[in-house]
């Protein structure tokens, strides 16, 4: 792909397509139950894996009682570390820092509760089930350490995808000690375990030694090689289908042990295997966002301009791995100050290895710099949003580089305009509602980095005007079927009904990982470009063909639009797409598409989304119980391609927001180390009655550096800002702030019983 075109010539214009409010092109599919997720594949003489899962959370299997669950009717066989062979790649060694050590039946090790210990497989579902509760381990069992007080404690090499653990810039302890004025607050966050919809599911056949995999995946590209290391293959002999994600959230982006027990079996017993997690099965081996322990501090000067930054976290990970949540970077690029500080720590505990979670790193340091930024408003004396004016960052306060855009104070405006926030008291406890109900208002700060990953699309016009175009990428949910289509459309200058598009499987190019809110910009990227280099080719045919009434026009002076090139200064003039392949004999023309970020600008600028949200909550002022009543967001992230996907991308990253704030906790036993809450009973997540008013505006916002198209991601900027924005507003309302997430009555009413209220 050496002559791949790296810059899109723009003989298109984004915008016929993009720009649209398009409804889901996957919707239908969706809501009629046509949509094939991996688990909805059956291929004939399948057999159904189900895993046993540790009930112990460190030690060793000292043996395993097979008996009963081989003698039930219908299993055909038990995997075992004694039975089980090795695989190609050593399951423990890392290749990328998107490997994951995963748990594959190698040895007899336990590491976390829950962890696969063996896998029963079966004619039908049921007897996979009932061999798996058969399966009677014994176990020489270590005291299980979960918690900061009890997890073994270590100086981390990275955070996050190998970022440094710390980082420091200005004069810190200078600046320290000429401060008139400091906010800090400490709060930890929790355990939280990924719960998408769609539980990790895989079915695997093997052909030979090529095998097909059906997987929820966001990286088809990271997975392909992945695969092919552990079982010793080439790349070329995965196939991997992953048309329809029920939800990623970064916990599909990488390869966990259960999915490649289905894959090992299916190979083991020369059969299709489908294994699909149970809901409690989400509880261990398929990543979660790390706990912390965070504290962050403020200085200001006596005009209440920011002198320090110090962020501390200390943050969980496994015992046997070392992602760790980049929590303690979450403020580096947010306000302005000369000074600052941050470090990690970490902390081992008998968990499964944590990983990304929506705006991982961001999500849980912005939940706490949130609530310090408003204690030192409240400190400075000013209203919340004044102060962040006022401490506003021109900017990056990390590095000095200006933003490649930032229209942060617009979003400030327009949502607190919508919100109604002038009218707030700066006091708390001040606003009862007409129930006699504390009412809070507080706010925060979105912002979630826009990076930009190499991927690549392939798009072919048919000399009867049909087209197409295709790239790997993944739909989980978040609506890549139809932002990335219209791109693509954009692309090849065609409405997006009158084209062929295809993503998520391996046969395609690869688009990059679905993660890092840069799916849109990325793959969409190399979608335009794609369909841009068509169209280059065709003008080039068009403006040399003496019977073409564009010919001798330039090729860079024509533009394609509804299937039809036509000169940029005189509209009238053209012809259709088919008349020129027509004319020319050609069959068809293939272009080959990446998109583009200038190296230079990714040298020069800070490139972010930004938003602000607003949060009313409603306190019982007896029961502490809370719910929050409003949401305003403000949003700016580039050019927006689809407004309705990109609004319900931000409502669900706010509604996240509100989980982290109010429900979400993984509860582990302390004694044994198994999950407590591992289910929708125990484990709470928002209802539609929890979010009753949500409003995500969409800011404009032109960037010129961040990509060839100004495109920015809106994924993981919705549930920062939003977290702190809840704990502010429940201090509005209360007076009390608490040290940990989420906020929970009993901790309500300790403070309040502190406070005298
Ligand atoms: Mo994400 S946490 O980059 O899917």
């Amino acid at each position: 792909m050496a002559d791949t075109p790296m810059v899109a010539a723009h003989h298109v214009r984004l915008g016929s397509n993009s720009g649209q409010s398009m409804t889901r092109r996957d919707g239908i599919a969706k809501v009629t139950g046509t949509a094939t997720y991996a688990a909805d594949n059956h291929p004939e003489n399948l057999l159904h894996a189900v895993f046993a899962g540790a009930s112990i959370a460190r030690g060793r299997v000292t043996s395993l009682d097979i008996e009963a669950a081989l003698a039930h009717p219908g299993v055909v066989h038990v995997m075992t570390p004694d039975n089980t062979p090795a695989l190609s790649q050593d399951p423990d060694q890392k290749t990328t820092p998107f490997t994951a050590r995963i748990d594959v039946l190698q040895n007899d090790k336990v590491r976390y509760a829950g962890q696969p210990i063996a896998v029963i497989l079966a004619e039908t579902l049921e007897a996979a089930v009932e061999g798996a509760r058969l399966v009677k381990a014994t176990y020489d069992s270590d005291q299980a350490r979960i918690g900061f007080d009890d997890g073994e404690a270590f100086d981390p090499e990275a955070v996050g995808i190998s970022t440094p653990p710390k980082f420091s810039t200005g004069d810190f302890e200078g600046n320290r000690k000429k401060a008139a004025l400091s906010a800090s607050v400490e709060m930890e966050t929790p355990l939280q375990y990924h719960n998408a919809m769609e539980p990790h599911a895989v079915v695997a056949e093997w052909d030979g030694d090529h095998v097909t995999v059906d997987m929820p995946n966001q990286a088809i590209g990271l997975a392909k090689p992945g695969i092919a290391n552990y079982f010793g293959i080439p790349p070329e002999n995965v196939t991997l289908r992953s048309p329809y994600l029920g939800g990623g959230f970064g916990s599909k982006a990488v390869l966990f042990g259960p999915q490649m027990l289905g894959i090992l079996a299916a190979r083991e017993m020369k059969r299709p295997v489908k294994l699909a997690l149970k809901r409690d099965q989400m509880f261990g081996p398929v990543q979660h966002r790390s706990a912390t322990r965070q504290s962050v501090r403020y200085d200001m000067d006596a005009d209440n301009n920011l002198l320090a930054f110090e962020h501390k976290a200390n943050v969980s990970t496994s015992s046997f791995d070392n992602w760790l949540d980049g929590a303690a970077n979450a403020g580096l690029s947010l306000y302005a100050t000369p000074s600052i500080s941050v470090s990690h720590t970490g902390t081992r505990f008998d968990t499964g290895t944590p990983g990304a979670m929506r705006a991982p790193g961001i999500a849980t340091g912005s939940a706490v710099i949130e609530c310090a930024i408003d204690v030192a408003a409240e400190k400075a004396g000013m209203d919340p949003l004044e102060f962040r004016l006022l401490n506003y960052a021109e900017k990056d306060p990390s590095n000095g580089k200006p933003y490649s855009a930032k229209a942060l104070r617009e979003c400030y405006k327009a949502a607190a305009d919508s919100f109604g926030w002038k009218d707030r008291p700066l006091k708390p406890r001040q606003m009862r509602d007409e129930n006699g109900l504390l009412t809070g208002w507080g706010m925060g700060t979105s912002i979630f980095h826009a990076p930009f990953f190499p991927a690549k699309a392939r798009a072919v016009l048919r000399k009867d005007g049909s087209a197409r175009a295709e790239t790997s990428g993944a739909d989980m949910g978040q609506g890549a079927w139809t932002a990335l289509w219209q791109m693509a459309a954009d692309g090849l200058g065609m409405a997006a009904d009158d084209i062929e598009f295809d993503i998520g499987h391996s046969d395609l190019p690869d688009g990059s990982v679905a993660g890092g809110s840069a799916h849109t910009a990325s793959a969409g990227g190399a979608l335009f470009a794609a369909g841009n280099d068509v169209i280059r080719q065709l003008a080039e045919i068009a403006t040399q063909d003496k019977d073409s009434p564009l010919f001798g026009a330039g090729n860079e002076r024509v533009l394609g639009e509804n299937g039809r090139l036509f000169k940029a200064e005189d509209p009238n003039v053209g012809e259709s797409y088919i008349d020129i392949l027509q004319r020319a004999g050609i069959e068809e023309i293939e272009g080959r598409g990446r998109g583009n970020r200038d190296k230079a600008s990714t040298e020069t600028y800070a490139m972010f989304s930004h938003g602000a949200v607003y949060a009313e909550v409603k306190v019982d002022p007896d029961l502490f119980q809370v719910r929050v009543t409003r949401l305003v967001g403000a949003f700016a992230a580039g050019r927006i391609i689809n407004p309705r996907l990109a609004q319900s991308q931000l409502t669900g990253g706010m509604i996240w927001g509100v989980s982290f704030a109010l429900h979400e906790e993984g509860m582990h036993d302390k004694r044994t180390g198994r999950p407590l809450n591992n289910d929708f009973a125990g484990y709470h997540i928002p209802v539609l009655a929890d979010v009753p008013h949500l409003e995500a505006l969409l800011v404009d916002e032109d960037d010129p550096h961040v990509n060839d198209l100004g495109v920015k991601g809106v994924g993981e900027l919705g549930i920062t800002g939003t977290v702190g924005a809840i704990a502010n507003a429940v201090w509005h309302a209360t007076g009390i702030r608490t040290a940990r997430y989420p906020i929970k009555i009993e901790d309500l009413l300790k403070g309040a019983q502190a406070l005298g209220a």
